[in-house]
């Protein structure tokens, strides 16, 4: 069983509580920390929608998506079935005045030493409304915590809306932005390979690093979705949060601690860094694309387009050229990439190192040096490094990894990224969601970028479902002298 800080009794309501991510993820989630004896008996969860159903009915819900997303989780029957004692459910519809919200005022009742959280895993045009009706329904005290899900918003305009509205009724410290990137194992072993060796430190920089490639591609496609995916897209919905987040990570400066506020700070200054992508570098700089019918895995499936039933111009995949103007990565670029239906779910961050100066083993032997650090799937990190190929004849130099598998060497089930997430929200430890100041940086990038694209009406390219994204992501690395990893 895996290590865990004991947290508080709490009661956390979840808005949307019928919802996708509901019960493939939160409910899960918790299941899972509820079976390692991380949740106290005194939690109580209380389920929220506007679906006309009673608490068996919910818990029902709730044991179904189980089988489907938690699956293997619950060998000890008897204790699945405590937890789902703990989940409740009160059928409220967001928009009602707060003279209706009393179903949830009975749910919360005698819950006086139990810290408490609202969950909003709703459209973010709700977060505010909600804020409002919970304020004006007396549901939120001053302790009481809000989560809010990504998007927050859908430009820095809409989402300083949001955080305005949301911060009338909850302070900044009470308000976490899940970015759910942050909650991966990987990610947050990031921080640990930069900071706790030495050895890598010394040659983070534009001194040894050529260029940094972060790439999120899915082969999954829209997934019943598309009113949401359609009106966003891929930067929105993926580079605004998930790719800057990791970037951030790969860019920052040494926090002076792992308190909250020293590494969101250190992070704002790598996304204020960011250089503005203006119309003219449109070309250069940045590959819109939508993916067309193709195979994925061997199965056929339709494009985009087909998909949603209507002719668009949403972009289903982005490759940046970001570049961060500060004196560690001046002239160091980064690669963004990330698309729907790609040939496979790969999650990687590279780091490829200069060549040597001179090559004293012929023009061309071997290859620069790489770390490449998987987030998903087969998570783990590789050092590929030059040596010699072994045989008495010459002396050819071969690039092989150092492999460090995290299946081989942690034998652990990996937690969800939401595990983590919920647990720090009752422990009310923000190191891992993003303060007020990243999303508004995060957006004023992503909104100038939007607008350059608006600006030159680029239209996506054209990308066969199952590929690596259209090929104009290739050139863009081609024209810099550089190409994707993209090993077989
Ligand atoms: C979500 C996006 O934030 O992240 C989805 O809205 C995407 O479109 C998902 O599929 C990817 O998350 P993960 O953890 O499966 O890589």
């Amino acid at each position: 069983m895996a290590e865990f800080i004991p947290v508080p009794p709490f009661d956390l309501v979840v808005f949307g509580a019928t919802g996708d991510l509901s019960l493939r993820k939160l409910f899960p989630a918790l299941l899972h920390r509820y079976l390692d004896g991380q949740i106290p008996p005194q939690s109580r969860i209380v389920g929220v929608a506007r679906s006309d159903l009673d608490t068996e009915t919910f818990r029902r819900m709730v044991r179904e998506s189980r089988g489907k997303f938690a699956p293997g989780a619950c060998v000890d029957e008897a204790r699945c079935a405590e937890f789902l004692q703990h989940v409740h459910y009160a059928r409220i519809d967001a928009a009602a005045p707060a003279d209706e919200w009393s179903a949830l005022e009975q749910a919360l009742a005698n819950g006086a030493g139990n810290v408490r959280i609202f969950y909003l895993s709703t459209a973010p045009n709700l977060f505010v409304t909600i804020a409002q009706r919970l304020a004006e329904a007396g549901l939120a005290t001053p302790e009481s915590r809000i989560v809010l899900e990504k998007p927050i918003g859908r430009d820095l305009a809409s989402s300083r809306e949001i955080n305005d509205g949301v911060g009338r009724v909850f302070d900044e410290h009470n308000t976490f932005r899940i970015d759910h990137y942050l909650g991966k194992e990987t990610v947050q072993n990031l921080l640990v390979l930069r900071f706790a060796n030495m050895l890598i430190e010394p040659v983070w920089s534009r001194a040894y690093i050529d260029h940094v490639q972060i790439t999120v591609a899915e082969a999954i496609g829209i997934e019943g979705r598309a009113d949401y995916y359609d009106k966003s897209g891929a930067l929105r919905d993926m580079v605004q949060n998930h790719l800057l987040q990791l970037l951030c990570l790969v860019a920052l400066e040494s926090p002076n601690s792992m308190e909250a506020d020293a590494i969101r700070t250190e992070k704002l200054k790598v996304l204020s860094a960011l250089r503005r992508i203006e119309a003219r570098d449109v070309a250069a700089k940045t590959v819109r694309g939508q993916y067309k019918a193709g195979l994925v895995g061997g199965q056929k499936v339709e494009g985009y387009v087909d998909e949603l039933g209507r002719p668009t111009h949403t972009e289903t995949f982005v490759a940046v050229k970001a570049e961060v103007d500060n004196w560690r990565w001046a002239g160091v670029p980064f690669y963004l990439r990330t698309g729907k239906r790609m040939s496979a779910r790969r999650s990687e961050v590279v780091v490829q190192f200069k060549d040597t100066p001179v090559p004293v083993f012929g023009a061309g032997a071997g290859a620069p040096n790489k770390l490449v650090l998987r987030l998903q799937p087969d998570e783990g990190v590789r050092l590929w490094l030059n040596v010699k190929e072994p045989g008495p004849g010459g002396l050819r130099v071969k690039p092989v990894p150092l492999n460090l598998s995290y299946a081989d060497a942690f034998t652990l089930r990996y937690p969800d990224a939401y595990e983590r997430l919920l647990m720090d929200v009752v422990r009310g430890n923000l190191s891992l969601f993003m303060r007020r100041d990243e999303v508004d940086a995060a957006w004023m990038w992503a909104d100038a970028l939007l607008a350059a694209w608006e600006e030159t009406g680029a239209e996506p390219y054209g990308y066969a479902a199952g590929s690596n994204g259209p090929t104009q992501s290739a050139l863009m690395l081609d024209r810099d002298g550089r190409a994707w990893w993209d090993p077989e």
